[in-house]
């Protein structure tokens, strides 16, 4: 009460008060002097720092003005769509928003699956002793898997038909994405396939995901026939050729990133209506291109830009290639693990390859946790091997 009073007196005192003194005691020229060096000194500031609003940044230039261009779309040459509006407030307050805390973190290992889990044995050893940081969930698409795990036993979620390479395969993603997202201790998202196999320790993927604050989101520019050759004009004028980006399906992510995926409905139905097999006489595949590109326009900043999950390309044909038993040694496992760069080929006649150091926080790191295309007779030799090449 007593400083409430106060403050009540000292804005009535300065109320009463006269000018002070000093102040009339300055002559008549000096005082307008003193007032137009102040008037041309705010102009000079206003002229080589000009104001910040994002009302002025739109006038100026968005490039120059970071904290509110960040999560737009680069070039915005256009004006918005009303859908671009709505789509952009949602995923920029979700963007924004300062992560749930949870008490008990967990990720989430999502299988997506035609059916039974070849590896279950082998991700059974892999959870082993960790229960409580982590849960499981499956989407059979085919058959109801039999289980042999009981981290796997009713793990289940209603799952609905995939098929390769149409955006049924991106509608899976966002089912397990959307049961998962249902537990608030499920802070980071891992999609794996039938095929995956654990590369490391259950400790070291953990922190390994849980201690940075991006995605592994695979993304890159391919101007080829199976990059930007597979863009549709139909995605005009929300997704430029431009911003069309390729990426391996197999993806983590943080859960603002899962969130974002879940509020997108615009550049989702984009991918759905106009990357698919057969558009325009050509072959698109959505699970390839909608989250690369949806996350190139909306967070760059925010994914690695490679997948952590291994899978080797070199042969150069359709498919990757696929271990057999006798492929599987401790050498082939270190190989893998010990690999610290990723590498992108185009598909033009170029074949340009881009290879870069994972960064993990900014720091040189191994870049894969998983890896495929295993075939189940691989099973008991890396039952054999798992606790020795994970210790690499
Ligand atoms: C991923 O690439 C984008 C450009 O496409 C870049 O802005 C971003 O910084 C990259 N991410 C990381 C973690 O380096
Ligand atoms: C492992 O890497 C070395 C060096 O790159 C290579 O010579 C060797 O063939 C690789 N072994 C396997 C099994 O991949
Ligand atoms: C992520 O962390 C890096 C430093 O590790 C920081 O520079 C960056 O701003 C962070 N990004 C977000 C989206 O929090
Ligand atoms: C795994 O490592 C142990 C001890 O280092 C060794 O005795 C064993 O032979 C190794 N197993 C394989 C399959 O390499």
């Amino acid at each position: 009460m007593k400083a409430v009073q106060r403050w009540h007196l000292s804005m009535k005192d300065m109320q009463i008060l006269p000018v002070p003194r000093h102040r009339s005691h300055l002559k008549k020229p000096t005082w307008i002097l003193v007032l137009v060096s102040l008037v041309s000194l705010f102009l000079i500031c206003a002229y080589i720092y000009p104001p910040h609003n994002s009302a002025a940044c739109y006038v100026l230039s968005s490039k120059g003005c970071n904290g509110f261009s960040h999560w737009l779309p680069p070039t915005p040459a256009r004006e918005f769509t009303d859908d671009e509006i709505a789509s952009h407030v949602v995923i920029r307050d979700i963007l924004s928003a300062p992560p749930t805390q949870s008490k008990n973190p967990k990720i989430a290992f999502l299988f997506l699956t035609p059916g039974a889990l070849p590896f279950e044995r082998l991700w059974d050893k892999f959870f082993h002793g960790h229960e409580g940081r982590f849960s499981v969930y499956v989407h059979a698409s085919k058959d109801k898997p039999l289980h042999f795990s009981r981290y796997f036993i009713n793990r289940e979620i209603r799952s609905d038909k995939v098929v390769w390479g149409k955006i049924s395969m991106v509608d899976a993603e966002r089912r397990l994405l959307a049961n998962a997202l249902k537990d608030p201790d499920n802070q980071h998202f891992v999609l794996l396939s039938d095929s995956c196999i654990p590369l490391q320790e259950f400790d070291y993927v953990f922190n390994y995901l849980m201690d940075t604050n991006v995605s592994f989101v695979d993304c890159f520019e391919d101007p080829g026939p199976h990059g930007s050759g597979r863009y549709s004009e139909h995605m005009l004028p929300e997704v430029e050729k431009s911003y069309f980006r390729k990426g391996s399906q197999w993806f983590t992510m943080k859960r603002r990133h899962a969130l974002v995926v879940m509020a997108d409905s615009l550049y989702y139905s984009k991918f759905r209506d106009y990357c698919k097999p057969g558009m325009d006489g050509r072959n698109c595949y959505s699970d390839e291109h909608y989250l690369p590109t949806f996350f190139y326009m909306l967070d760059p900043d925010g994914i690695a830009n490679w997948s952590v999950t291994h899978v080797d390309w070199s042969e150069g044909k359709w498919h990757p290639k696929s271990y057999r038993a006798q492929d599987v040694t401790y050498e082939l496992m270190k190989n893998i693990t010990s690999i610290d760069k990723s590498v992108h080929v185009t598909s033009d006649e170029r074949k340009e390859t881009q290879v870069r150091q994972c960064l993990w926080n900014g720091m040189p790191r191994q870049c894969y946790l998983f890896a495929r295309k295993f075939l189940p007779e691989t099973l008991d030799n890396l039952m054999q091997l798992f606790s020795n090449y994970t210790t690499i």
